[in-house]
């Protein structure tokens, strides 16, 4: 069999128009701006009127990237999420019916915060094995619709949005991606079972986080055969930005490389960074042949960490309905 190494063709990300100040959960839940600014990083958020689907984000997301890409069709389809529609089945082949693809392979990923590296995987390795030439890949998330409204550890985290990129054959754009579990903490982040919301041990996850984060992120810098000095942006999930603070500390990267747009979308899980990508590749923070450090760890619990060398696209990155 010959292997194909993986490059990225196109960049798009959607985001909800509905902005959530800290304020308006001040005036609801006994938190302030203060408190979520200093301990979080986070300014506002994002969140879907009632009636959009995680879905909905999708598909304006892949159409983003799709177009980002100059084509308007891949040869597979996946879609990272931790909030489907619907438990029963996967999302993957409405959006990519949705986006005029009937027929292609069509798959949801869920690895929480982790899930659109965990799917960088799964494309990569859908062209390494010959399944595909061209894959697009979708994080996608409605976190809104699972907070609990009265928790004030996590409505004031988690926002809504969707990012994609699609994944072509190419040599030594996309580095080794290093994924990891630990299913013993799997009660830290979860929706229990039969029950509606989500729950989250703050303070348990914010340590795991710091540790597994830096770890893989230093196994995938080792893996690619680059050092700490190679990088030129760390993407770090956007979980807290004191989370992305200490994991840049602790692999030596100087606060200007750390790449962040949580004080405008705070968390959102598995479209975090691609979301991030997009917006940093829009607003022209990162450019072509820059090398950039993407890592991430979630529920499950989840981690992992990869290296890009950054394609010569224009990433579309827009609001959900404003074209
Ligand atoms: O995306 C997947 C991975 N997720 C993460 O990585 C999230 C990791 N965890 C975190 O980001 C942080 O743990 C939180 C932001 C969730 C919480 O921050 P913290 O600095 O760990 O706060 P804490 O849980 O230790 O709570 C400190 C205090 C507590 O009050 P007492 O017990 O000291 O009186 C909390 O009740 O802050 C209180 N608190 C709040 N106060 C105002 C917790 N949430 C809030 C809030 N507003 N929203």
């Amino acid at each position: 069999m010959t292997y194909r190494g993986a490059v990225i063709l196109g960049v798009g990300a959607s985001l909800p128009g509905r902005v959530v100040t800290n304020d308006d959960l001040a005036a609801r839940l006994d938190t302030s701006d203060e408190w979520i600014r200093s301990r979080t990083g986070i300014g506002s958020r994002r969140w879907v009127e009632p009636g959009t689907s995680t879905s909905d984000l999708a598909v304006d997301a892949g159409a983003r990237a799709l177009r980002s890409a100059g084509t308007s069709t891949a040869d597979a389809v996946i879609v990272a999420t931790t909030t489907p529609d619907r438990s029963c089945p996967a999302i993957a082949p409405d959006v990519a019916a949705r986006l005029g693809m009937i027929g292609v392979p069509a798959h949801d990923v869920a690895a929480v915060c982790t899930g659109f590296l965990y799917g960088l995987a799964n494309a990569v390795g859908l062209i390494a094995s010959g399944a595909a030439r061209t894959v697009l890949l979708i994080a996608a998330e409605t976190f809104s619709t699972i907070l609990d409204p009265d928790d004030r550890g996590t409505a004031v985290i988690f926002g809504d949005g969707a990012g994609a990129v699609v994944v072509g054959e190419g040599e030594g754009a996309i580095g080794p991606c290093v994924l990891g579990s630990d299913g013993t903490g799997a009660d830290l982040i979860q929706v229990p079972a039969g029950e509606r919301y989500f729950r989250m041990s703050g303070k348990e996850v914010f340590r795991a986080a710091v540790d597994r984060m830096s770890d893989v992120a230093l196994d995938a810098l080792a893996r690619a055969g680059l050092g700490p000095d190679d990088v030129d942006h760390l993407a770090p999930h956007q979980a807290n930005r004191r989370i992305c603070d200490a994991v840049a500390r602790r692999l030596g990267l100087a606060e200007s490389k750390v790449l962040a747009d949580l004080d405008a979308v705070g968390n959102t899980a598995a479209a975090s960074i691609p979301v991030l990508l997009a917006d940093a590749a829009a607003t022209g923070r990162i450019e072509a042949g820059d090398r950039v450090l993407a890592v991430a760890f979630g529920g499950g619990l989840t981690w992992g960490a990869t290296t890009l060398v950054w394609p010569d696209v224009t990433a579309d990155f827009g609001v959900l309905g404003e074209g």
